[in-house]
């Protein structure tokens, strides 16, 4: 059979750590390592050790320096002990590789197989390994064909809960699918919609243009605002997020803009505002709709001449503040009933950044909903991935709460389940999910539909009719009447 890695025989000391058996310290040895490779190395000694064991490795690599990396003793062989690496970081595994090529003396034949290349072709004729050493993107490759390599070795034994297992490990943490490091490692999603916003976050972020984020309730309009500060000049200094709407207008305004000594009763001190703490940095509001008429106009003017100016002052002060401003309600239609000021709504209006609805992002709904499953178990420590039935739930229900709908059902199934693979129900999707041997009709469907709907949005919007009447774009009395109608 051909191996996994190419070797090297060298003759290179190495510090063996051992743990001694019943917590009595432990043992540092040195040896040679006989032979390397990526993967592990044949170390010349054969003390007391046991298969499986642990042990420490400190090792110099000539010009490279010192690594100290830990091992597993795999098996005995007649020169020593082969033990494979764990903790090889990418740093110490490309010197490692360095250090193998330099001392990887034969190039006639497949270092993999031992088949004879003469020619000196780039991948071998016999077992397909890519013989391309010295090409940068070697190491990259070379990962991938192993890894591939390694599972086909395994794949016989596979039941279909190992296959999940592994693709959702190749996913979330080989492939990173769904994680665009460059934005923000939290924000998950591979959907061409949310590819396009990442671009948009990307273009957007380094300039000091105010930025307009719209979206259904939980699409991410925050971390959007964050990942644009996070990536902007003023990344160092202070990102406020204020909601418009949670806050009573009266208090808003001093919360906003601050006060004076005096200038109202209760106006015991001065106090400065969330636009001058965040001076620098970048102010996020959200539910820019709910801002009353007098806060529209002070925030215009701060957005025409940069001046805020505290309750009770007789002038403003200039502050260098970045703009982001998110809603989940149609400024359009509020212009139209005179609640938003127009010249407002296109001073923030200059770059729109609209976050798609869960519903529509196709296969980032598995992807999100995989990617908290992980964290959540990483974080309760415990191994848990989604049923077949589990993923066809996930792909089918429509996600009106969005993400934030994601995060709290796979949170609820992580803690719910007794066994490690969720189950539909865990999910608490049971009674949404239509099976193929129940005849549903669609008029039935449609009302399902509805109800979980209406009942979602309650829940979100704390029973307050207004906000589900605008959140589901439907007037207040019909509100009324599907909760008669549903018995909400
Ligand atoms: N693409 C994503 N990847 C990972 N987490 C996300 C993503 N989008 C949103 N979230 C998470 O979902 C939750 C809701 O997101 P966020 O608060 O940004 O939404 P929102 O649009 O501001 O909601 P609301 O309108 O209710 O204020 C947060 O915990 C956020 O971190
Ligand atoms: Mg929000």
């Amino acid at each position: 059979m051909a191996r996994l890695d190419v070797r090297c025989n060298v003759d290179l000391p190495v510090h063996v750590v051992v743990g001694n058996d019943a917590n009595k310290g432990i043992t540092e040895r040195v040896s040679k390592f006989t032979s390397l490779s990526l993967g592990g190395g044949v170390i010349d000694f054969t003390p007391s050790l046991n298969k499986n064991k642990i042990v420490g490795l400190r090792y110099e690599l000539p010009r490279h320096g010192e690594f100290e990396i830990l091992g597993e003793i795999l098996r005995f062989e007649d020169n020593g002990v082969a033990t494979r690496f764990f903790n090889l970081n990418r740093d110490a595994k490309l010197k490692l590789w360095d250090y193998i090529k330099e001392n990887f003396t034969d190039d006639l034949s497949c270092p993999y197989c031992g088949k004879k290349n003469t020619q000196k072709k780039r991948r071998c004729d016999n077992c397909s390994w890519s013989l391309n050493f010295y090409s940068q993107d070697y190491i990259v490759e070379h990962e991938k064909e192993s890894f591939i390599k390694r599972l086909a070795m395994k794949s016989n034994a596979f039941t279909v809960e190992d296959i999940y297992k592994v693709l959702n490990f190749v996913d979330v943490e080989v492939l990173k699918v769904g994680k665009n490091l460059d934005i923000n490692e939290e924000f998950v999603g591979s959907s061409q919609s949310i590819l396009n916003v990442f671009s948009m976050i990307r273009k957007i972020a380094p300039t000091d243009i105010p930025v307009l984020i719209t979206g259904e309730s939980g699409t991410g309009k925050e971390l959007t605002a964050m990942a644009i500060h996070e990536r902007s000049q003023r990344r160092n200094k202070p990102f406020v997020a204020i909601n418009c709407a949670a806050i009573p207008e009266n208090l808003l305004e001093a919360e906003l803009f601050g006060h004076e000594k005096g200038s109202f009763t209760g106006a015991v001190k001065q106090k400065a505002g969330k636009f001058e703490y965040a001076d620098g940095g970048t102010i996020f509001l959200d539910e820019i709709g709910q801002l009353s008429m007098n806060l529209q106009s002070k925030l215009l003017r701060f957005l025409e001449d940069k001046i805020v100016e505290k309750i009770g002052s007789n002038g403003g002060v200039k502050i260098d503040v970045r703009l982001i401003a998110a809603t989940n309600n149609d400024l359009k239609s509020a212009i139209a009933k005179g609640t938003f000021r127009k010249d407002l709504f296109y001073r923030l209006d200059v770059f729109n950044i609209n976050l798609p609805p869960v519903r529509d992002r196709g296969e980032d709904k598995v992807i999100l909903a995989r990617y908290f499953l992980n964290k959540f178990s990483r974080e309760m420590n415990l191994s848990k991935t989604f049923s077949l039935e589990a993923i066809e739930a996930i792909k089918s229900y429509n996600w009106p709460g969005n993400v934030r709908e994601i995060i709290n059902k796979v949170r609820r199934a992580a803690v719910m389940s007794t066994e490690p693979s969720i189950t539909v129900s865990d999910l608490d999707l049971e009674s949404l999910t239509i099976k193929m041997d129940e005849v549903a009709s669609l008029k039935d469907v449609r009302s399902a539909i509805e109800k979980q709907k209406i009942v979602e949005a309650m829940k979100h919007c704390s029973n307050n009719i207004s906000k589900v009447a605008r959140i589901l774009g439907i007037s207040r009395p019909s509100v009324y009447s599907l909760r008669r109608k549903y018995n909400i």
